[in-house]
């Protein structure tokens, strides 16, 4: 398309159109109105002056008689600039005044009438226009005045040049203005389109130019580049967990794999082939445990989860993670507490929060339980809490265990993190991940406090009266 074609197919050249025909209808209109009213007032003007002419040399024909008529119209007729004056006799002989000549019938018609005439005294061509008045007076005499109509046409005339002008120039400025404005906003545009194609192509990092102006197209660009930014985000933040996952998957299928060329190679017994098949039964395990983990994260944060939420009792699910974990924490030499108080209402989802405090929990254990057995001291304590507090539910998992150094605590958090003092563990680094995740969901947020000693973790969530 040539940047004319561009120009004039554009949204603001079209609407410059527009405006343009209604503004040049305006002025028409305006115009109009203008003459058929000057029009209006000269005729009435005209009909007046007659309409007293008349009654004045009718009310002397009546005193004085057809000779006193005669006289008065020939003195009147002779004025410069003066009326239309004719007298006629029973047979229509003109008897006195001005007119040389009159459209035929003209004057045997009583009343008013436009007609052309040419005066006495002229001897061109040009015919003019006059607006008359016949009256019929005793004895079969007529009396005709009447006034030259060429004002009210020169007047016509200065309006006709006037609209043409004025409409002409409406259009001319319009049209410039248009193109002016068009392609200031096309070159916005433009620019705008260039940007998005640099996007497109794969430059993420590319925004749509602002002036400043903070006109309508600096608040789309605005809008749009924040836009841009949340998706660069997204899109970072996509890659580091698709890298994660490669790399933290890759680890155990690789283990996987060597097993069981491995078992091919050595293994010559069964019983050494079960003992292969039982340690890769295991390994699988652990990889379909952190494939549910990721896939109920992405369930959590993709909101979904959100349209299965009840209203229930957060102590219900705290006692019951309780009861679930108390045998194994007493088998590794801890004790496990519940402590709630008084009913947390909120409204979530059971699963996914029973899930996550299962997760915290089952860290408390792994982390906190002294490495040499129980023979270190006192054993350590774990305490589940539930209470409200204010608009918000806390939920707490505090164990006695070395903790999380105040470093490490944003980091440990996120996916596929573990930290160099648990890795002698089981576990994918996802437990915490998850449990944010969840807390987030509920419109809450999960923090790591010291628990001096031991790691404090809470879980605070809107609750509901
Ligand atoms: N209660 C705790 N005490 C000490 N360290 C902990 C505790 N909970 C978690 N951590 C540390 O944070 C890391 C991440 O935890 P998590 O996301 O649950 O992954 P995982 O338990 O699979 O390692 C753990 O590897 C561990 O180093
Ligand atoms: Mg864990």
């Amino acid at each position: 398309m040539t940047a004319f074609g561009k120009l004039v197919r554009s949204t603001a050249f079209r609407l410059t159109l527009v405006y343009l025909v209604v503004f040049a209808l305006y002025a028409a209109a305006l115009l109009a109105y203008f003459a058929l009213n000057t029009g209006r007032l000269i005729t009435e003007q005209i009909t007046e002056t007659v309409d007293t002419e008349i009654a004045g040399l009718a009310e002397q024909y009546t005193i004085g008689g057809l000779r006193q008529l005669i006289l008065i119209v020939e003195n009147r007729a002779l004025r410069p600039g003066s009326s239309l004056y004719l007298v006629t006799a029973p047979t229509g002989q003109s008897l006195a005044g001005n007119v040389g000549s009159l459209a035929p019938g003209v004057i045997d018609k009583s009343g008013w009438s436009e007609t052309v005439y040419r005066r006495l005294e002229e001897q061109d061509a040009a015919e003019h226009y006059a607006l008359v008045r016949v009256v019929q007076l005793t004895g079969g005499f007529r009396l005709l005045v009447g006034r030259d109509l060429d004002e009210r046409s020169r007047i016509g005339a200065i309006i006709t040049t006037a609209a043409r002008g004025s409409i002409a120039l409406v259009v001319v400025l319009g049209l410039a203005g248009g193109f002016f404005v068009t392609r200031r906003v096309l070159r916005r545009f433009d620019a705008m389109t260039a940007t998005t194609q640099r996007i497109m192509a794969g430059d993420l990092a590319e925004r749509l130019p602002v002036t400043g102006t903070g006109d309508e197209l600096d608040r789309l660009a605005t809008n749009l580049n924040d836009m841009l930014e949340r998706i660069e985000a997204l899109m970072r933040g996509l890659k580091e967990v698709s890298d994660n996952i490669a790399h933290d998957l890759k680890t155990p299928l690789t283990r996987l794999r060597n097993r069981s060329e491995a078992a091919l190679r050595t293994a010559k017994t069964e019983g050494e082939y079960r003992g292969a098949l039982e340690s890769m039964l295991d390994e699988s395990d652990g990889l379909i445990r952190t494939f549910d983990a990721l896939l109920m994260i992405a369930r959590a944060e993709s909101g979904q989860a959100r349209d299965n939420m009840v209203e229930f009792d957060a102590a219900d699910i705290v006692h019951g993670v309780g009861e679930l974990y108390e045998p194994v924490a007493e088998e590794k030499g801890l004790t496990l507490r519940v402590e709630a108080g008084g009913p947390a209402k909120i409204r979530g989802n059971r699963e996914l929060l029973s899930q996550a405090l299962a997760n915290l929990t089952d860290n408390a254990i792994k982390y906190a339980a002294p490495v040499d057995g129980l023979a270190e001291g006192a054993p350590g304590e774990i305490v589940l809490s539930v209470r409200p507090e204010r608009s918000r539910v806390r939920i707490v998992v505090a164990d006695r265990g070395p903790g999380i150094p105040e470093e490490e605590r944003v980091r440990a958090v996120e996916r596929f993190v573990r930290l160099p003092h648990g890795m002698a563990q089981p576990g994918s680094g996802l437990g915490l991940s998850l449990a944010a995740a969840v807390a987030r969901l509920h419109g809450g947020e999960l923090t790591l406090e010291d628990n001096a000693p031991g790691l404090r973790v809470v879980i605070s969530l809107p609750g509901i009266a």
